[in-house]
């Protein structure tokens, strides 16, 4: 585990942002594993701006998202497909059809979740994968249970995580109540894992999911498992990691 230190938002934003620049100029087709949600926003946008400058090139890279949303379209503003393109893929020039994600249309969800799985290791595997943390510990959909899923599977989320996306959406009772996501196994499989956390409202479960114990109830904490783990804060969100801790 290494902890990468940030001042704020925007720093955590560029440090993150050159880790997964450094992957590409050192793997021009890495797997990036890529994720959603407020956090990596800062991230898609800092390299879309260095894309933009000609200092890193995505056009023979392959990017795999964590999770999807069951029920909506690419073309639903909320799912996942279309943030991707929003925020990230229609910025720069990663080939449309190098970039995937669970197919939230898909009836028969465990075809959907072999096909995922399968797709990921015929991938060769995810060289890099980014995350960010749910405020109860959840990673991907992976919720707080009393046991770890391992490959890619539907879950039903929480009333917290309801809560939390119901920003996103007109209310609560718009949120989607199932979705896709990669497994703890598919996870960990990962050769390198980036986690960036910002905000002192994550500050409690950074501590809980790095200091504390090991378990389902805080999926993330399975991370201090993972041989080669990157978490990339700002100084909020690593206010109760002190230094030399970790
Ligand atoms: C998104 C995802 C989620 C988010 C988590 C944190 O693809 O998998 O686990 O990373 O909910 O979300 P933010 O960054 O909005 O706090």
């Amino acid at each position: 585990m290494r902890v990468i230190r940030a001042r704020d938002y925007k720093d955590m934003s560029r440090k993150t942002a050159n880790l997964i620049s450094a992957q590409i100029i050192l793997k021009p087709n890495a797997v990036l594993g890529l994720a959603t949600g407020s956090t990596p926003i800062g991230i898609y946008r800092q390299l879309v701006d260095w894309y933009q400058k000609g200092d890193i090139d995505f056009s023979d890279s392959v990017s795999v998202n964590l999770d999807e949303y069951c029920g909506l379209s690419a073309n639903h503003p909320e799912s996942y497909h279309y943030f991707m393109q929003k925020y990230f893929f229609s910025h720069i020039n990663i080939q449309p059809q190098h970039t995937f994600l669970p197919n939230g249309m898909e009836k028969n969800t465990q075809k959907e979740c072999t096909r995922y799985s399968m797709l990921i290791r015929s991938l060769g595997g995810i060289d890099l994968l980014l995350l960010g943390l749910g405020h109860n510990g959840h990673i991907g959909f992976n919720e707080p249970s009393d046991h770890f899923s391992a490959d890619v599977h539907v879950v039903t989320l929480t009333e917290s995580t309801i809560q939390a996306n119901k920003r996103f959406f007109g209310s609560a009772d718009d949120v989607p109540r199932q979705a896709y996501t990669m497994g703890i196994r598919t996870i960990l499989q990962a050769k390198r894992i980036v986690m960036a956390v910002s905000g002192k409202e994550k500050a409690f479960i950074v501590r809980e999911a790095f200091l504390g114990k090991i378990t389902p109830a805080i999926p993330a904490s399975i991370l201090q498992l993972h041989p080669d783990v990157w978490l990339v804060g700002d100084a909020e969100a690593l206010s109760e990691i002190p230094e030399g801790t970790l």
